[in-house]
């Protein structure tokens, strides 16, 4: 089954074409990343104007393998190659959504193929079954799935491809998040996690700093929640002391990056094997933009080494923003409809139960 996704919930627009959820026949991405660099973060009005004139092209390009030569028209290759159009119905900007979404029911309508709308958290952890398929692994279950975004900090537990509980997430900033706030108080502008991760790396962790983070909400009480929002005064906080003891220089700065990048990966660690312990996984899934993190890779996997039970991330390239997420999770977990009964859901709940979901 070839299923062409389409992806625009923040600021990133991408299309791609992947068979049977697994095999990749193309991935294409436009980002205007840097437009927004200027201006500290995602400008929304912005983005979506980017997306409406990238998006023809960018679906365009994932479908040159079919279209190469100019033999056949979008609509033509789609009638003839495709089985069905998944896009982001959230969450995500209001605007973006749209550009995805009325693209998908224009091509859906033109094409008579059916829709298939999809949760674009979700749809992130899904890049492991693509890799795991690349690497001739595979996933067992139960497994533990964590997401990290930008906008999400979520832990799941799966029982199969299309059997997911939400166990926790977030209950406020998510790490991502965290990790770009931080960024801009320090000085990265829009760098975000790459960013504080390369500062990081210029830490000389023989040297002793004095520098520390509050490690939030590892009490028993919030099992599996995560808050992050308290980092940012905290981090604030230690920069106005480092500099009212006229200690502030790039020193100081790699130290306290360190530190966030630290403080933040502890957190997600600890909580992953805490849901792995509650529900005796057989794997652990990593995604989302902050998965990217070599420092929470490296973690992970050195904490998941007395368990025995793989670890699987995707390449950095599937962690953060692409189609061929949304296209995998569209044939494990999509349902079809038809191109009339989508929308853009800005706010679509992540906190999935086996009996509700909006989507
Ligand atoms: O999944 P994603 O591309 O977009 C959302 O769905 O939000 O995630 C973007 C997030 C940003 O917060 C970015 O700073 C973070 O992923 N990120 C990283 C790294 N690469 C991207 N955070 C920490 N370390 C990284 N290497
Ligand atoms: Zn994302």
């Amino acid at each position: 089954m070839n299923i062409l996704a389409i992806e625009s919930s923040c600021d990133e627009t991408a299309a791609a074409v992947v068979t049977d959820g697994v095999r990749v026949v193309s991935n294409s991405i436009a980002s205007s990343h840097d437009m927004h660099e200027k201006y500290g973060g995602v400008v929304p009005e912005l983005a979506a104007r980017a997306q409406m004139e990238s998006i023809i092209p960018v679906i365009r390009q994932a479908l040159t393998v079919y279209t190469g030569g100019n033999t056949l028209s979008l609509t033509e290759a789609i009638r003839t190659h495709i089985d069905a159009i998944a896009v982001t119905v959230g969450p995500g900007l209001i605007g973006s959504l749209l550009v995805g979404v009325e693209s998908a029911r224009a091509l859906a309508y033109a094409t008579q193929k059916p829709i298939i709308p999809v949760n674009h958290v979700l749809a992130h952890m899904y890049a492991n079954f693509v890799h795991a398929y690349e690497q001739k692994q595979e996933i067992t279950f139960p497994a533990i799935s964590l997401v990290v975004s930008g906008g999400h900090t979520e832990l799941y537990h799966m029982r199969s491809p299309t059997d997911l509980l939400w166990l926790g997430g977030t209950l406020d900033d998510a790490a991502g998040e965290c990790f770009d706030k931080t960024a801009r108080l320090l000085g990265f502008g829009h760098g975000g996690g790459v960013a504080i991760q390369e500062a990081a790396k210029k830490h000389d962790s023989h040297r002793v700093t004095g520098i520390s983070l509050p490690r939030p909400m590892l009490d028993k009480n919030n099992a599996l929640n995560f808050s992050f929002s308290g980092l940012k005064t905290a981090i604030l906080r230690e920069t106005e002391r480092l500099k009212s003891e006229n200690n502030w220089n790039d020193t100081a700065l790699y130290a306290l990056s360190h530190e966030v990048q630290e403080t933040i990966t502890d957190v997600l660690v600890k909580k992953t094997l805490r849901a792995i312990d509650t529900h005796e996984a057989t794997s652990v899934l990593l995604s989302g933009g902050v998965s990217a993190n070599l420092r929470l890779r490296q973690k992970l996997a050195h904490a998941l080494a007395p368990y025995t039970i793989p670890l699987f991330v995707p390449p950095i390239s599937l962690c953060t923003d692409n189609a061929v997420y949304i296209a995998s999770y569209a044939y494990f977990r999509g349902k079809k409809r038809a191109w009339q009964d989508i929308d853009a859901y800005p706010s679509l709940p992540v906190e999935v139960e086996p009996t509700k979901e909006a989507i």
